[in-house]
């Protein structure tokens, strides 16, 4: 998971999407802890993440060197204008500590098609409907903003907070790649999602009653 998804682009004001229990919002300068602990002490989401195989927990001087430079980087990042619609956004619970971001990747203009990921990088958060509620925000205002047909994400079998956050989002199942992936030994199938035609058309619907 990046940070440094600055691309061309104008600067625009800053976002902010508001749910019931997450805010969906631009990095700031005081989201650097976070992130040094999901490279550092806070691992476990990179199990489950893509390509669900992270590093070892840094310490000592590695850990220092590691927060220096996640610290430059993020003050680097939040320095570029930021492009509009955002590539990434962090995830916050309201009231609470900063939880992880939802991305979007591989946006086709022409086919309107956009492919989103979600982590929520603190496990002690996990199992509570807070990555799904996320996910729903970050397609909404994706939706709106890109006027899309169709949003794709992905995963794999093992995963399965994702294969069932996916499903609460509305998305089915498009493709299986039997056996694509191997984690810790073991196969598993490539799982593409997608959230159809229908259904997007649907959440711009609902985005058009609540402006009007
Ligand atoms: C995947 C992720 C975003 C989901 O967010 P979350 O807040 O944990 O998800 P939710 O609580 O909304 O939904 C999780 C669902 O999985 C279910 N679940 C948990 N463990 C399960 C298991 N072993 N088998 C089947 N379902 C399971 C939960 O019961 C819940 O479903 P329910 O609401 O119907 O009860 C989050 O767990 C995460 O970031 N994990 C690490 C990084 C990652 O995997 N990112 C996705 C990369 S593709």
């Amino acid at each position: 998971m990046g940070i440094s998804d600055r691309d061309e682009g104008d600067m625009t004001d800053e976002v902010r999407v508001e749910g019931e229990r997450v805010v969906l919002r631009d990095p700031r300068p005081e989201d650097v802890d976070a992130r040094v602990r999901w490279e550092t002490v806070e691992i476990e989401w990179q199990k489950w993440d893509w390509p669900c195989e992270g590093p070892p927990p840094m310490t000592g001087e590695a850990l220092t060197e590691a927060r220096a430079w996640w610290a430059a980087s993020i003050a680097a990042s939040i320095a570029q204008p930021l492009p509009s619609p955002r590539k990434r956004l962090w995830v916050e619970r309201i009231g609470g500590p900063l939880l992880g971001s939802v991305n979007q990747y591989h946006y086709d203009p022409e086919a309107r098609v956009i492919h989103v990921g979600v982590a929520i990088c603190e496990s002690a958060y996990w199992n509570q409907g807070l990555g799904t509620e996320a996910l729903l925000l970050w397609i909404d205002h994706l939706v709106k903003e890109l006027d899309l047909t169709c949003v794709r994400t992905a995963t794999w079998s093992g995963n399965h907070r994702m294969v069932r956050c996916a499903e609460k989002c509305g998305f089915v199942v498009d493709k299986v790649r039997r056996g694509s992936s191997e984690v810790r030994g073991e196969r598993y199938d490539g799982l593409d999602f997608i959230l159809n035609q229908e259904a997007v058309s649907k959440r711009r619907e609902v985005h058009h009653e609540t402006q009007t």
